[in-house]
């Protein structure tokens, strides 16, 4: 299984990654303020906080809400 993106809203961890470097966005809640996601599930938000935190953008295990401490 390969997590890359909001399927919700079908934003790859990389798009919204490039728009975090380009606008310094370093949370979810502030990279929703420059684009749409993770606004109905929210199954990808510990992927994006991941990803803000590490850069990585493809996941191949399933991280649950409650380990990502937040
Ligand atoms: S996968 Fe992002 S809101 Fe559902």
């Amino acid at each position: 299984m390969t997590i890359d993106r909001c399927y919700c809203y079908e934003q790859t961890f990389s798009h919204l990654k490039q728009i975090a470097d380009n606008t310094g966005a370093a949370s979810v809640e502030a990279l929703q303020a420059h684009v749409t996601f993770g606004e109905n599930c929210q199954l990808c938000h510990p992927y994006v906080r991941c990803m803000l935190e590490t850069g990585q953008t493809t996941f191949h295990e399933v991280i649950e809400a409650d380990e990502s401490g937040a």
